[in-house]
């Protein structure tokens, strides 16, 4: 059996007004990790959430708290993630001059250290930073926003990630327009981690949060030759 995987809803296309529900209603749907998106507005041309939100529905959930920072510079506001509850954080490799030291700095906090990748930035750019990584996150929309269209062209990319990690325990992530028809092509290539936003929430309420997780999972898990 490959790496089962995980489902990590983007909190993004959930109803904000009640946020701390929708967070334990995704966990009850099967949800595996918590994914929160943080936008600043001059990364990414949308602004989200920060520190103080997450810290807020923190108690919620003992799930994995997937901090995806859309921030430039990221090292400033590290620590302050970290104290807010965040497990693993995930800076973009275009945020800054110095990814090795973003990188270690996470690590130094005692969270899990991730990487993304803009749909237009080669996969060179984390080449000699493996060592440094539990995550890689491949974007496959343009980040800033929800709902938006897959950009097939990374599924060569994800497959030449996978490549290149060879034997280390690294996540593969993949964030943006992923639904129950994307899921597949991105596991065969060899995301093991699947964020969904749109995908998740459509329908607005518990039972079809569990049922839409369930098809991403299972299209997702099938593809790779895993037990539905
Ligand atoms: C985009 C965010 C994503 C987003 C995905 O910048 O990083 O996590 O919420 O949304 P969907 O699944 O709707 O493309
Ligand atoms: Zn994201």
């Amino acid at each position: 059996m490959n790496r089962p995987t995980l489902i990590a809803p983007s909190i993004l296309s959930s109803d904000f007004s009640r946020l701390g529900d929708e967070v334990e209603a995704i966990v009850a749907a099967g949800a595996d990790w918590v994914h929160l998106d943080v936008m600043d507005g001059h990364f990414v041309p949308n602004i989200t959430f920060g520190p103080p939100v997450i810290k807020a529905i923190r108690d919620r959930t003992d799930k994995v708290f997937d901090c995806h920072l859309m921030i430039a510079p990221a090292d400033p506001y590290l620590a302050a993630f970290a104290e807010a509850g965040a497990d693993i954080i995930t800076v973009h490799a275009e945020a800054g001059p110095h990814l090795d030291r973003s990188l270690q700095t996470i690590r130094a906090l005692g969270k899990k250290a991730g990487v993304s990748l803009n749909p237009s930035t080669h996969e060179s750019a984390i080449e000699h930073v493996l060592d440094r990584l539990d995550l890689i996150l491949v974007m496959t929309v343009n980040p800033g926003f929800g709902g938006q269209a897959f950009i097939p062209a990374m599924v060569d990319k994800i497959r030449r990630i996978k490549a290149m990690i060879g034997e280390r325990p690294i996540h593969i992530q993949v964030d943006g327009g992923v639904t129950v028809e994307t899921a597949p092509l991105v596991a065969k290539a060899g995301a093991d981690v699947l964020v969904a936003g749109s995908a998740v929430f459509k329908g607005g309420q518990a039972d079809a949060y569990r049922a839409n997780i369930g098809a991403i999972r299972q299209a997702a898990d099938l593809a790779v030759g895993n037990a539905a």
